[in-house]
């Protein structure tokens, strides 16, 4: 059987071991960056030479002593401006408007209940300045695709209670978000944008150690419940497929200050393992461990440019 990363001849360190200790790196820089704070800024780092573990390295990165940012030229006044220079977007903007209109007439009282969102999604690779955006359209299987094109990017909206935003100031974070999409092709019987357990699976857990996926797709209102188990959701992926799969929906955990959104996925025994996602053959997944996804692929992974290459990707929420 070929693998696909027969180019490292035996005698050259193990490429496994090489690869995990490079993950390992990532994934440590990645958990103490979140965890100390972090600027908007995101700066391609150049620890990570792999392609598998690269998009972990996205993060934002303090900015403090020693890197002198060049000043960008001209104002970054708006979100299509900041993502042609391949910025992170905006802090999403408050959008309220009864929250004014309960002012005037109870003064200092009764803000509104929700804040809402709506904007796209910008999927950021490391070493491109070109993002991806959800398709609106999906070409087969009920898959989410990607597309390079701004024009075909889908809109996505979510709500997240006041009361949880203001309790956190200086970081808002919103945790088992739904998100609703407006214009997917297969929008109308399954509108919220989840996960589904991947075609391939033998069961419904991902996490370290094991090849197995989740394709994103579409879930029929109302979704699972935060935190759910994986359950039989109707699906897009079930839908046009006929595979019975299971799938969650109220997944996707969002930084309001830098507009990061990650998916986080529940296994059946109720852990939740670090949920990557990425990019391959145009159709958008995520996984607990991209090298043992790798690693299982039969074909065509390591080849410079080749459509099966495994793209890890960082999601960003853009208002409009
Ligand atoms: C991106 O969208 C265009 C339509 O604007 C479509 O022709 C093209 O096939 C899409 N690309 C991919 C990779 O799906
Ligand atoms: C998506 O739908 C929204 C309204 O829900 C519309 O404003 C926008 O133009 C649509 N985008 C595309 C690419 O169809
Ligand atoms: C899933 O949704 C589709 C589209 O609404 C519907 O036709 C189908 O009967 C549903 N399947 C189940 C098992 O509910
Ligand atoms: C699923 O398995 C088929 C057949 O082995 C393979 O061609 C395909 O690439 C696999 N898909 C994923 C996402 O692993
Ligand atoms: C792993 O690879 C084998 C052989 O191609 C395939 O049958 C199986 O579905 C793959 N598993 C996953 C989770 O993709
Ligand atoms: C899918 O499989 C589960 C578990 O076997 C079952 O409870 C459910 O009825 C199945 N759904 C469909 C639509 O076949
Ligand atoms: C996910 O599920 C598998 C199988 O039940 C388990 O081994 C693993 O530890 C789980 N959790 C995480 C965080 O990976």
């Amino acid at each position: 059987m070929i693998r696909g990363s027969v180019s490292v001849s035996p005698t050259e360190t193990s490429p496994s071991k090489a690869l995990h200790s490079i993950l390992s790196f990532c994934l440590w820089a990645a958990l103490t960056l979140t965890a100390i704070g972090i600027a908007a800024t995101p700066l391609p780092a150049k620890q990570c030479p792999t392609g598998v573990c690269s998009a972990l390295t996205f993060f934002p990165r303090k900015t403090r002593t020693t890197r002198t940012e060049v000043a960008p030229i001209g104002p970054l006044n708006t979100n299509a401006q900041r993502l042609a220079r391949g910025l992170a977007p905006k802090p999403p903007v408050r959008r309220s408007p009864t929250s004014t209109i309960s002012k005037r007439q109870q003064p200092s009282q009764v803000p509104s209940p929700f804040t809402s969102y709506r904007g796209i999604i910008s999927l950021r690779s490391e070493g491109s300045d070109t993002p991806y955006y959800i398709d609106k359209t999906s070409y087969h299987s009920g898959h989410i695709f990607v597309n390079t094109s701004i024009s075909e990017a889908l809109v996505v909206s979510f709500t997240s209670p006041s009361s949880e935003l203001s309790a956190r100031t200086s970081r808002s974070f919103l945790v088992g978000a739904q998100l609703l999409m407006e214009n997917w092709s297969y929008g109308g019987e399954f509108p919220l944008l989840g996960l589904v357990q991947g075609g391939n699976n033998t069961d419904s857990d991902i996490g370290s150690g094991s090849p197995e996926y989740l394709t994103l797709g579409g879930i029929a209102s109302p979704g699972t419940p935060k935190d759910s188990i994986p359950v039989y959701a109707n699906n897009s992926y079930t839908f046009v497929t006929g595979q019975n799969r299971t799938s969650e929906s109220a997944v996707w955990n969002a930084d309001l200050n830098t507009g990061l959104l990650t998916p986080q996925w529940t296994n059946t025994s109720r852990t939740q393992p670090t949920t990557y996602l990425f990019t391959r053959d145009s159709i958008l997944y995520a996984g607990g461990d991209l090298e043992a996804f790798t690693a299982n692929l039969t074909f065509g992974i390591e080849a410079e440019g080749s459509q099966e290459k495994v793209v890890p990707l960082l999601a960003y929420f853009v208002p409009i």
